[in-house]
């Protein structure tokens, strides 16, 4: 089976071609930017208006002489605007190649396709990028969130206290050079429960800062402080479900310091560390391609005359079967 896949649930706008054996032929991307890292809905949409016919074309390029046999889109969570451009695009697809159609969740999509691209089978699976930040393990045919961001995303607090520190944006990569050369400062250090609140220590940062604390110094200390927050959950969570993997997955997931620290923890208790690769850590058609696939073989669902958009569904929304296809 093959499967052309459209993701446009906020700043990318991608296409992609994969088959149900995990072969990749084609992965086109384009990321509308704004110097500041934000981003306005209705620019982004119509950004993904401009660029999607060349995307497709592109795509299209790589079929030789295969068929399509699917097509998949995002159906959400995301910006309502963005998320109508792929839906769109995708019904006019789906009557161009006459296939079903299927609208599959963006986050799900992220973490079953990390068992595609690494050699992670059953873990318990942490997610951290700009937005999110929560760890989940399958549990029969749903999700379980075991513990989350009470406020704003890791990759954001990272961005939040590089801004307060004049670095840019995205601060993530400035701030792991930085540490490199820092000492440790104490920080607040905030877990509450399963669950990790990270504004308070990004405000304490940037006053220290104002302080004269140095950039070096505070650099190591917010990473040490919040990564260390984000592997005692983790850890909290191996232990009660028994699992024995950990599979990092989002943008943060480029931090070789969160990685090392990740791996010594699951090393310590016998268990094994797997990140996704930093060519699909972030936002791609690729991962809504094969969860497309796994969902379709799952329940040969045509979501043609009901496709919508879902901007809030929530990753424990949704119902999966991930034995119905093995990658080859
Ligand atoms: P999603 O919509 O899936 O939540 P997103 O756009 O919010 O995605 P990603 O693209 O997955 O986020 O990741 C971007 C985030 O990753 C930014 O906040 C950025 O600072 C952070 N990041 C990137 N590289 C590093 C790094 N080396 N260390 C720490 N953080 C990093
Ligand atoms: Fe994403």
């Amino acid at each position: 089976m093959l499967c052309f896949a459209i993701e446009a649930t906020a700043h990318t706008f991608g296409c992609a071609l994969i088959d149900s054996r995990g072969n990749i032929l084609a992965d086109n991307r384009d990321m509308y930017k704004k110097e500041d890292g934000g981003i306005i809905p209705l620019e982004a949409a119509k950004h993904h208006e401009n660029v999607k016919n060349k995307l497709i074309e592109e795509t299209l390029k790589n079929l030789s002489n295969k068929k399509i046999n699917l097509i998949a889109y995002s159906r959400g969570p995301g910006l309502a605007p963005c998320l109508l451009v792929g839906l769109k695009t995708a019904k006019e697809l789906t009557k161009e190649f006459k296939v079903p159609l299927i609208g599959v969740n963006h986050a799900i999509s992220h973490l079953t396709s990390g068992l595609l691209f690494t050699k992670a089978k059953d873990p318990v699976y942490v997610y951290v990028s700009g937005a999110n930040t929560q760890i989940l393990s399958l549990e029969g045919k749903r999700f379980r969130i075991i513990g989350e961001t009470e406020d704003i995303g890791l990759g954001n607090a990272l961005d939040k206290f590089g801004r307060g520190i004049g670095l840019g944006f995205p601060a993530g990569p400035k701030i792991e050079e930085l540490a490199k050369k820092g000492r440790y400062i104490e920080l607040q250090y905030t877990v509450k429960g399963m669950d990790l609140v990270f504004s308070g220590i990004v405000t304490q940062a940037i006053q220290k800062f104002k302080h004269g604390i140095s950039k070096e110094d505070l650099c190591y200390s917010i990473q040490e402080t919040l990564f260390s927050m984000l592997v005692e959950v983790t850890e909290r969570a191996l232990a009660h479900t028994g699992k024995k993997e950990v599979l990092l997955i989002g943008g943060v997931a480029a931090n070789k310091r969160l990685c090392e620290m990740l791996k010594i923890m699951c090393e310590d208790r016998g268990c094994r560390f797997h990140a996704v690769p930093l060519k699909y850590s972030g936002d791609q058609a690729v991962m809504i391609g094969w969860e497309g696939i796994l969902e379709y073989s799952f329940e040969k669902r045509n979501d043609f005359d009901k496709a919508n958009i879902y901007p809030y569904e929530r990753t424990d929304d949704v119902e999966i079967d991930l034995t119905s296809i093995s990658k080859e």
